[in-house]
């Protein structure tokens, strides 16, 4: 049913996936592709309203609603944007999806992830997953150098920046668990080298689709 590819990039704060992906998606358009580009939460004007609750500062949700609003997003985004663009043939490249709700807004948040909770997420996607999944492993202390260079860039933090250490670290446990449970979709790639070294390896990745 889907003609094109769907490929997500996941990974902690200031791993690198916004970068990685602005150079991929320049790659990949290069080699041809019709390409889509497109993030969560927030790229539908419903979702662009969610984000803003989400990441604001202004609120402070409890973890079920956080839960739940980054569902809304997704289940929006999933229909309006992705499904079409797919349909249509494009590669849809992704910055952040379901992996990262798994990582933040469970493992993060301490919510248990029930059979329930499990079966949300799968309907929220409506059983899309990402043909390949790029997982940027930085360490959570280098991530927190680069964070804090770019914060001096003067770049505002959001809320999820300021979260604590323990909640980075359980974080970074819980990519790396869904790595190696879902090891053929997710591809580990060492982000701590520099950005053409880690270019070059998605590259290799992605060309065997
Ligand atoms: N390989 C690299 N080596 C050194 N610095 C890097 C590398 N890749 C990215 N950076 C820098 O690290 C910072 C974070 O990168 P980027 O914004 O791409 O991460 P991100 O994963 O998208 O972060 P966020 O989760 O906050 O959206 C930026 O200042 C970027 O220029
Ligand atoms: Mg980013």
């Amino acid at each position: 049913m889907t003609k094109g590819r769907f490929i997500t990039f996941e990974g902690g704060d200031g791993s690198g996936k916004t970068t990685q992906l602005q150079l991929t998606v320049t790659w990949l358009k290069s080699q041809g592709k019709d390409v889509l580009q497109t993030f969560e939460p927030g790229d539908t004007p419903l979702g662009k309203e969610i984000r803003r609750l989400l990441l604001s500062g202004e609120y402070t949700p409890v973890p079920a609603s956080e839960l739940l609003l980054f569902l809304a997003d997704r289940a929006q985004h999933v229909e309006q944007v992705i499904k079409p663009a797919l349909a249509a043939g494009k590669w849809v490249i992704c910055d952040r999806y379901t992996d990262s709700t798994l990582a933040y807004q469970l493992a993060g948040r301490k919510l248990e992830a029930t059979r329930i909770l499990g079966d949300m997420l799968v309907w929220a996607e409506q059983g899309l997953t990402p043909n390949k999944t790029i997982w940027l492993d930085l360490p959570v202390e280098d991530a927190a150098k680069r964070m804090a260079s770019r914060e001096a860039e003067g770049e505002v933090a959001n809320r999820l920046d300021h979260e604590k250490m323990a909640f980075h670290k359980a974080v970074y446990q819980a990519f790396s668990g869904i790595q190696k449970n879902a090891s053929q979709r997710v591809k580990r790639i060492d982000a701590r080298r520099d950005i053409a070294q880690v270019q070059s390896d998605i590259q290799v990745v992605l060309k065997s689709l």
